[in-house]
């Protein structure tokens, strides 16, 4: 019979011989040696990959990074120029709240974030997943950290029958009650690989699996079903308007308000995309040249998307020359307007 001892540290061995390289990553064997993360990086690491992939993270953060090494340097950047690196991650208001944070981690806490997960949840932007992981990670406190991966693997290895969102108190008791007192940070980070590479959602790798003996849905065959999951409701769809305007190889381009959907980042004004219409930023000889659409969290969003040579002074926003402004600092659906409109403007 496998104790929960026992099979963390049947985890943790599989973890010696199979961590993967990540840039924020403290190999193992570092660890082992006495090398400690920089909790700026884990930081920093775990609120970019609750966006995307480890894949796509690892660019932003090499920028990141290279650009702001420490908290304090992040914290004194200005707003644009980070919400542009954050460009493309999606999800602004992360950006936001990270600038908070490293301003708060500053302010409050000497430019050293605080070393427990209670501490690290009185940081802005900075919730139960975010705090446990750090917590781990960082400083090697045994907070159970429960991502998409750690909610899959448990559902597995105990055969949680209960459908997703439901199960997850129920997942994150399993996964509490298997957090190792020794080494809780490379044990954190295992189960998140073992649920990245080999308890993927379709085809687990079950032959490789250091837990398969003890897995109990491997046992009946139904490790390819669990998680089960609720179906989640209709996204509904939002129509909208987006104007291009240009003059002498400047671009009308407007900052967004702070509050709201892509809060805080480089546009291309709009209408509101609420149904309640919306004015032309400025006077042009507006065409339409065709539409992007773009799903977010809670809607599915199709613009139509209109260019014109402005005429006279914009209402809204301000004309940027082509050489001031960087394309990448747009977020994604705008990005996606600006590549169907940039040839009709000779960009
Ligand atoms: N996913 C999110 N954070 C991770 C980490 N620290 N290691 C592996 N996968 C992760």
């Amino acid at each position: 019979m496998d104790t929960p001892e026992s099979l963390a540290l049947q985890l943790l061995g599989w973890y010696d011989r199979n961590a993967r390289v990540m840039p924020w990553r403290v190999s193992p064997q570092d660890r082992a040696a006495g090398v400690r993360p920089d909790p700026y990086r884990v930081w920093l690491s775990e609120v970019m990959l609750q966006q995307t992939t480890v894949a796509a993270v690892k660019d932003y953060f090499q920028r990141f990074t290279a650009r702001w090494p420490t908290v304090a340097a992040l914290a004194a950047a200005e707003d644009a120029q980070v919400m542009g690196e954050w460009a493309g991650l999606g999800y602004y208001a992360r950006a936001r709240n990270l600038l908070k944070c490293a301003r708060a981690v500053v302010a409050l806490h000497g430019g050293q974030f605080p070393t427990t997960r209670e501490g690290l949840l009185t940081l802005p932007g900075i919730g139960p997943y975010t705090a446990s992981a750090i917590a781990a990670i960082a400083f090697d406190e045994p907070a159970t950290v429960v991502d998409g991966n750690v909610e899959r693997v448990m559902a597995r290895l105990h055969r949680v029958e209960t459908p997703l969102p439901a199960a997850k108190p129920e997942l994150t008791a399993l996964a509490a009650r298997l957090t190792p007192a020794i080494r809780p940070g490379d044990y954190a980070q295992a189960v998140m690989d073992l649920g990245a590479t080999i308890c993927t959602p379709r085809s687990p790798a079950c032959g490789i699996c250091p837990w398969n003996h003890a897995c109990r849905a491997r046992a009946e065959g139904l490790q390819s079903d669990l998680p089960r999951r609720s179906p989640k409701p209709d996204k509904p769809t939002r129509h909208g308007k987006l104007w291009l305007g240009h003059r002498n190889g400047a671009i009308l381009l407007e900052r967004r308000p702070e509050r709201g959907l892509l809060g805080g980042m480089l546009g291309i004004p709009g209408d509101g995309w609420d149904g309640q219409g919306g004015e032309a930023p400025a006077k042009a000889d507006w065409q339409e040249i065709g539409e992007v659409r773009h799903t977010f969290t809670h809607f599915h969003l199709i613009l139509r998307v209109h260019a014109g040579h402005v005429d006279g002074p914009p209402t809204r926003g301000d004309l940027i020359p082509r050489a001031a402004f960087r394309p990448a600092d747009l977020p994604t659906v705008m990005r996606k307007a600006w590549d169907l409109a940039r040839h009709r403007i000779g960009s």
